[in-house]
């Protein structure tokens, strides 16, 4: 917890719990805070453009692009990164489903993948085939793995359905 008053352009973040004092200037992409400032490197660089969603992060629990989210338009909200989503040391349903199922290649939608998925499954814990291709549609993997995707987020949806997880 930060206390006291802050200098300049320093501001508050809520990342995965922990709150950190970043100084991120004008603009300045979410992404880069995370990424740059704080080293939260499994969220990823991938258009920069809004179009691709391997940035994906939560921002209250809803899926943001923090590659076009301004850090400063952050406020207090709470972030969420993939770094901060598994709980009490046990991966999320979706993690685990991902890796069972082999949905990766290179990997580098992963993150952004599993963050909207996570998305997807803490409002709606059985979607159907059309209702997850849909909600999941602004996320590209160039690898073309989306048949092991949609594997692994029915799996964690079926996981959650019965643990309660
Ligand atoms: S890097 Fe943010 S949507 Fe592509
Ligand atoms: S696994 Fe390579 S981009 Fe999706």
């Amino acid at each position: 917890m930060v206390t006291g008053p802050l200098a300049g352009d320093a501001m508050k973040l809520n990342v995965n719990g922990v709150e950190h004092v970043v100084e991120p200037e004008g603009e300045r992409p979410l992404l880069a805070v995370l990424r740059e400032d704080l080293g939260l490197t499994g969220t990823k660089f991938g258009c920069g453009e809004g179009q691709c969603g391997a940035c994906t992060v939560h921002l209250d629990g809803a899926p943001i692009r923090s590659c076009l989210t301004p850090a400063r338009g952050v406020g207090s909200g709470k972030i969420t990164t993939i770094e901060g989503l598994a709980k009490d040391g046990k991966l999320h349903p979706l993690q685990q489903t991902f890796l069972d199922a082999g949905a990766m290649q290179c990997a580098y939608c992963t993150s952004g993948m599993i963050m909207s998925g996570a998305a997807l499954l803490a409002t709606n814990a059985d979607p159907s085939d059309e209702q997850i291709v849909e909600f999941m549609d602004g996320n590209i993997c160039r690898c073309g793995v989306y048949s092991r995707i949609l594997a692994a987020i029915k799996g964690a949806a079926a996981r959650i359905r019965s643990e309660g997880a």
